[in-house]
Formats: structure tokens, C-alpha cells, sequence
């Protein structure tokens, strides 16, 4: 977690004068500069003093792989519009420690004012999770190449999801790791490190038993909130978090961020900013909405927090679309038009059905193959690309039903991670886009977007189908459609 407040005044105007305001929009594919997917998993974010640019490390997810990429960076000036900076820790064959087969996850990048250098630290493994180390690389330059020095056990201890803190008061950084799913593990350490950040030095704080992972801690001007996750694999549930005055406790109970059962908006936690603006101190919860079918296509989950110091409370705002002003701190959700069900025409075996939870009562169904299809039409477009969310229930159920996190109501469930429709616009079947809908719970309604390109003017059709998930050929229930406004 990165404070703002060290950000010096050249480094502002040399912010205003680059940015073309771009937008955040949680779950869709992140392009970077250079048009490639952004490929940085369960990574971290640091502000760099000297460049006043935010670098994002994270997992590079080989496709048709699960480990064997290692570290990528990328360099933004908006937190929207991301620069490609390559490899900053690559796998090594014959490496005891990093090679391609090695696990290399969490990756977090910290400065050291001591040692001059960036210290990169993560959670390195074997394949099967059975050394449970934290390695230890370093560089002179932030984006790398980072030097492997060493993987230790923390203070003899295991360590499996990684995560790193900075108090923004004192400077004061902190590792933060859940300990493995042994039984005599399943806790989450805050331990303190030395003053160089090259080792651990003294346990802070141990989240006892309460075998969560994927630990972040939100820093705000009276409070900590620690969020972790529950442990469901790639899969994701219900994340919570730990109030408390001071690092070293007492904590508070656990309690949900989000409402129940959208399983955090389908996220996982991981890492969170703190963005010290002119205006307004803004919290980012930064979480990945992994695709465990296919790790590289994996998506990011970036959204607002809102603190409650009163109520002593902290919960994670869902928005489609929104802007983030880095200078000034302050979050503008962007405004678009809704298309309900009740308008949309139903083919085939599709029909609009009872609903206490959609809109206007009723929910668009049977969605499956291209001639059981929803058209929504009369939708306005602005003749360039524009972000439409689709607000869907999708209850396959994606298992771990009796696992915290998973669905209380189903055993076993169907395991399927997601539902795929097509969207065509404007009938033009040649230009079939593919929505995933990931599972939700019953009557839990969330919204995924995609970039179309409408034609001006208010005479637009999207007509959604089903195309095959490896399982079935059904689109997701549909309620109803927001379409944006353009970029820019
Ligand atoms: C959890 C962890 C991830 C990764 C996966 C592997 O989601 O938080 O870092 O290790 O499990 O299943």
C-alpha cells in the first residue's frame, strides 16, 4: 500500500500534462499501451519517488500455463493507461529456486532508502506448495532486471500468499503471509522487517486460525483494515476484514466487505492504494478475478472502498465504469443509459421470467445457442467504442459447496466456472463478441463488461445467444444492459 503524500509537486504537473483521461473498468480485458492483454496477477503497486510513476508488478501467466512466466512490470501515470516494462524477475532454467516450474506468486516491489536498491519479495515454491518460502531479489532499477538473492522460511516459519505493507506514518514496511493449509498452520502473520527490508524481524501481529489468505492491509487516518480471503483456490468467495487501532491489535471479528455472496464481486483480494489527493484521500481495493480455465486471461477487479470510521466499517463500491483523478484523489462514476428486460424481444426458447430480484419483476432466460436469443434495441450509440455492462445471474454454481466462500445452498454444484453468451450489434453476424458470465449466486445479479462499437444514433440492436462453455451452449439470465458513453 503506496501513501501519496510523498509525491513531489514536478512530479503532479508532470501528471497533468500527460494524462488523457481514462477510465477503470473492473473485469474487462486491460489492454496496455501496446494493445497486449495486461499480464500481472496478484501483484502489487508502488509509487516510484523518483519517476512519480505508479509501477505494477504481478504474475506473468504464460498462456496455456500455470506457473513458469515470472515477474512482469508496467508504468502508469493514471492507474488506467498501462505501459508494457517487460520481465522483471524471469524464471531460470536449472534455477533451485526460479525455475520455469517453480512457483513465483505475489510478487510485491518495495524501495529500501538503505540499501539503495528495490527489493522485490513473493511467495517461491515447487509446484506443489511444499516449501512454502518467501524469495528475496534485488535491483537498482525499478523495472529490473531484479537478482535472485535468497528464498528463507519467515522466521522459520511457512509462508504461502504473500503480501507486503507500508505505513504510510512511519514508513514502516511489513510482510504479511498465511502460513500454509496444514493444520498447524492456517494463520496469517504481520511481521515487521528491518530497517534495510532484507529480512523479517519481529511477529507484529498472527490472524490465528482463522485459515484465511490473500492478505492486504488498508491504512486510513484512525484504523487498519487487513482484508483477506478464504481459501477456495482460484475460485472466489467472500472476502472480510479485520479492523483494529494499531498493527499489534486487538483486531476486531471478521466481517464481509461486499454484499454476501457476490463473493466479492467475483475477486480475490491481494493488494489495496492509498491515494493521498488534493482533495480527497481515496482507498482502491485491488483484487484479480482469476480465470482458472485459462490463468493468463485472468481479469482485475479495481474498486473504491468506503470507510466507515464511525461504524467502524469498510465495504468495497461496485461500479461499472468510473474515473480516477490520481492528483486529486477523487472517483467519478461514470453515468450511462439502462436497457431493461421488460423491453427486450425473446426468440425461440427464451421468455422473460418471474423474478422478485430483476428489474420490473422478471429475468430474460433460456438464453441458449443463436436462435434462443434476447435482442434489446432503440439504443443509442455514439459511433466509436463504448463499454456496455451486462447485468446477469448466472447460478451454476462454481462448487466448493461446502467449503467457506462457496455456495452454503448446493453440494458439489455443476463447477463450472462461467457461461458464455455472443453479442452481435446490429444483427452483424460476422462480428460475434464473447461474453463470459462468471457464476453468481441465485438471485445475486453483477455486471461484466465489453467494448462495442455501436453506430450513432438510436437505432441500435444487441441481441445476446449462448455459445458453449465446454459444457452446455447457454448464455447467462439477463436483466438489463447500461451502455456508456465513450472514452475521452
Ligand atoms: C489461491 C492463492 C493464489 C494461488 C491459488 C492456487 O487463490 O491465493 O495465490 O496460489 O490459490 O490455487
Amino acid at each position: 500500500m503506496i501513501g501519496f503524500q510523498n509525491i513531489g509537486l514536478i512530479a503532479i504537473v508532470a501528471i497533468a500534462a500527460t494524462v488523457q483521461a481514462k477510465w477503470i473498468v473492473p473485469g474487462a480485458r486491460w489492454t496496455d499501451t501496446d494493445g497486449g492483454l495486461v499480464n500481472a496477477h496478484a501483484g502489487g503497486v508502488i509509487l516510484d519517488q523518483t519517476t512519480g510513476r505508479f509501477f505494477w508488478f504481478g504474475e506473468y501467466k504464460v498462456e496455456g500455463q500455470v506457473e513458469g512466466g515470472g515477474v512482469s512490470v508496467y508504468s502508469s501515470d493514471d492507474l488506467a493507461t498501462w505501459k508494457n516494462e517487460g520481465i522483471a524477475l524471469s524464471p531460470i532454467e536449472g534455477h533451485p529456486y526460479i525455475a520455469p516450474e517453480h512457483i513465483i506468486q505475489r510478487p510485491k516491489v518495495l524501495y529500501s532508502k538503505n540499501t539503495g536498491k528495490y527489493h522485490m519479495w513473493w511467495h517461491a515454491d515447487n509446484s506443489t506448495y511444499g516449501w512454502l518460502l518467501q524469495g528475496f531479489a534485488q535491483s537498482d532499477n525499478i523495472t529490473g532486471p531484479y537478482k535472485f538473492l535468497d528464498a528463507t522460511t519467515p522466521l522459520g516459519n511457512w509462508s504461502q500468499d504473500f503480501g507486503l505493507f507500508t505505513d504510510y506514518k512511519d514508513g514502516k514496511a511489513y510482510g504479511l503471509y498465511s502460513n500454509g493449509d496444514r493444520k498447524e498452520g492456517r494463520d496469517v502473520y504481520l511481521t515487521s522487517y528491518n530497517d534495510d527490508i532484507t529480512a523479517l524481524d519481529q511477529v507484529v501481529h498472527r490472524f490465528d486460525k482463522y485459515d484465511l489468505e490473500a492478505p492486504t492491509i488498508i491504512q486510513t487516518e484512525k484504523s487498519y483494515f487487513a482484508l483477506m480471503s478464504h481459501k477456495t483456490g482460484y475460485r472466489p468467495n467472500n472476502v472480510v476484514a479485520f479492523r483494529a487501532d494499531s498493527l499489534k491489535g486487538p483486531w476486531s471479528q471478521p466481517f464481509t466487505v461486499s454484499p454476501l455472496n457476490t463473493r466479492t464481486y467475483n475477486s480475490q483480494s491481494g493488494f489495496s492504494l492509498r491515494i493521498e489527493g488534493t482533495k480527497k484521500t481515496t482507498y482502491l481495493y485491488l483484487g484479480d478475478q482469476w480465470d482458472s480455465n485459462s490463468l493468463w486471461e485472468s481479469r482485475y477487479i479495481w474498486l473504491p472502498v468506503e470507510i466507515d470510521e464511525n461504524k467502524k466499517d469498510l465495504k468495497i463500491e461496485w461500479y461499472d465504469v468510473y474515473d480516477l483523478n490520481v492528483k486529486t484523489g477523487e472517483v467519478t462514476p461514470i453515468k450511462g443509459q439502462a436497457y431493461y428486460g421488460k423491453n427486450a424481444v425473446t426468440n425461440g426458447d427464451a421468455f422473460k421470467q418471474e423474478a422478485t430480484f430483476g428489474s420490473d419483476g422478471i429475468i430474460l432466460t433460456g438464453i441458449t445457442g443463436n436462435d434462443s436469443t434476447v435482442t434489446f434495441s432503440n439504443i443509442e450509440g455514439a459511433g466509436k467504442p463504448q463499454w456496455v455492462s451486462f447485468y446477469y445471474q448466472n447460478t451454476d454454481d462454481m462448487g466448493f459447496g461446502d467449503q467457506p466462500g462457496g455456495s452454503p445452498d448446493r453440494f458439489g454444484g455443476k463447477w463450472q466456472l462461467r457461461r458464455i453468451s455472443s453479442v452481435i450489434v446490429n444483427g452483424d453476424a460476422k462480428n460475434v463478441e464473447t461474453l463470459f458470465q462468471r457464476d453468481t449466486n441465485k438471485g445475486i445479479i453483477l455486471s461484466t463488461p465489453l467494448l462495442l462499437n455501436l453506430t450513432k444514433g438510436s437505432k441500435n440492436t444487441i441481441t445476446v445467444g449462448g455459445l458453449w462453455n465446454g459444457f452446455e451452449t447457454k448464455g447467462a439470465d439477463l436483466d438489463h444492459l447500461v451502455v456508456y458513453p465513450p472514452e475521452g
